[in-house]
């Protein structure tokens, strides 16, 4: 039997009761579904401090971002389910991220690893605006392969039933075949 795909789960907003975790366990329990193995990793957990050279220079990259980066290695795939802040992906994200760019090893890591973007948003584009910068901030550095598809959740405080599932039924379908996409380009890679 093959080994499941392991995709880790990034979402870009650790705040309680945050949309965006939201959808990202709901991503986390639709990919379980569909056979995958996902891991949900709490960013603000890896205590990563804002980006600062001096702090490079004088203590090193932070132990955080090694984590973040040995993950990224051990999954075959990423999701990144992130809020949008004045149109722009939020800090927490772009900081890991930056920080993760620190080390040598974080290109294997993650040139070539197909990923997708989620977003969620109380308004009514559902963060979608962001989108668009965040995926020429992971493609171009970092080189992940930032697929096509992609989900935008507007009005999320009313998305949710109680049970975490999307009330609309067509829009838990295109966040099914956004998922499915994903998998599908991971398994390809894989048996390559
Ligand atoms: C600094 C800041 C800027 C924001 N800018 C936007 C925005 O451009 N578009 C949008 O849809 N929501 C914006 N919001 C509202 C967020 O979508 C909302 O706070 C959302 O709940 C954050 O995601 P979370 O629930 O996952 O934490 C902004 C919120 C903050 C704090």
């Amino acid at each position: 039997m093959t080994e499941p795909l392991r995709v880790l789960i990034l979402p870009g907003s650790a705040r309680t009761g945050s949309y965006n975790l939201q959808l990202a366990r709901l991503a986390e329990s639709l990919l379980r579904e569909q056979g995958a193995e996902p891991l949900l990793r709490d960013l603000r957990a890896l205590a990563l401090p804002l980006y600062d050279g001096d702090i490079e220079a004088s203590e090193g990259v932070p132990q955080g971002a090694h984590t973040l980066v040995s993950e990224m290695a051990a999954h075959d795939a990423l999701l990144v389910v992130s809020p949008e802040y004045n149109a722009f992906p939020p800090p927490l994200l772009i900081n890991a991220i930056d920080w993760a760019t620190r080390l040598p090893e974080h290109k294997p890591a993650m040139a070539g690893k197909p990923t997708v973007l989620l977003s969620a948003s109380p308004g009514a584009l559902g963060g979608i605006r962001s989108l668009l910068s965040l995926r020429s901030f992971l493609a171009l550095n970092p080189g992940l392969l930032v697929l096509p598809q992609q989900f935008a959740l507007n009005q999320a405080a009313q998305a949710f039933t109680g049970e975490g599932a999307l009330r609309d039924a067509q829009q838990q379908q295109r966040l099914q075949g956004v998922l499915s996409a994903l998998l599908c380009h991971a398994g390809a890679l894989r048996a390559a």
